[in-house]
């Protein structure tokens, strides 16, 4: 397994206007990346140069506005479906002056369609699907790139399945062990974890043959 080291802080002071959309969007109850795992992303992004990035699930653009800000060459497709989300995402983008670089698509994921090629796609988006999503952009990936899942531990719960009372709570958690272990065995790929970061990291790399 490879390692990657990483110094996991953000400087909120360098962009106001994300801050207020970041403290806003906690209020509201918006599920918004956790900062740890945010500082490993843009760490990732930096340290493998990423350029084209496609995001699965916006919330109110918090995620994609901050990878967008690391510099002007990077260009991100970000997909959401809630209505709402998606208009106070599109005023935020626009707000910062960064539409020309973000653009945000109005839609389920499981609609997207696209030929494009992406060195780093962000999932962060219905948890119980990332099985399927791997699959379906695993040809949008290109071929030295990385897909990064959020929320791997789910707030921890992925340690305490069976004390779940709520049916459908367990299910879901259920749904990401199974998710783990099945990405894990997949001789396709090399994993990286990080269980320690944020809601858990996992980074997914495809695996060069013969190794
Ligand atoms: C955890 S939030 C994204 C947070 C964002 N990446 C950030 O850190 O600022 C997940 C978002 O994915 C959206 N979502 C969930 N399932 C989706 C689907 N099937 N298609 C499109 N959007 C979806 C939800 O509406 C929600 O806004």
């Amino acid at each position: 397994m490879r390692r990657l080291h990483l110094v996991c802080q953000i400087d909120d002071a360098m962009i106001p206007e994300i801050k207020e959309i970041k403290e806003k969007a906690l209020e509201e109850g918006v599920p918004i990346i956790k900062d740890e795992g945010l500082a490993f992303l843009l760490k990732y992004i930096e340290t493998n140069g990423c350029k084209r990035i496609l995001e699965l699930g916006t919330a109110v653009g918090y995620s994609a506005m901050e990878m967008a800000k690391l510099s002007e060459d990077i260009h991100i497709d970000t997909i959401e479906k809630d209505e709402k989300m998606y208009e106070q995402a599109i005023d935020n983008i626009s707000n910062a002056g960064l539409s020309e670089r973000i653009h945000v698509h109005f839609m389920p994921i499981e609609e997207y369609e696209t030929k494009d090629r992406y060195d780093l796609i962000f999932v962060d988006a219905a948890k119980a699907q990332y099985g399927r999503y791997m699959e379906k952009f695993l040809d949008n990936l290109d071929e030295e790139g990385a897909m990064i899942f959020d929320n791997m531990i789910f707030h921890g719960l992925i340690y305490k399945a069976d004390e779940i009372t709520s049916r459908s709570l367990r299910s879901l958690v259920r749904k990401i062990i199974k998710f783990r272990e099945m990405v894990q065995n997949d001789k396709r790929f090399d994993i990286m974890k990080f269980d320690d970061i944020g809601d858990g990291i996992f980074v997914l790399t495809r695996r060069k043959s013969g190794s």
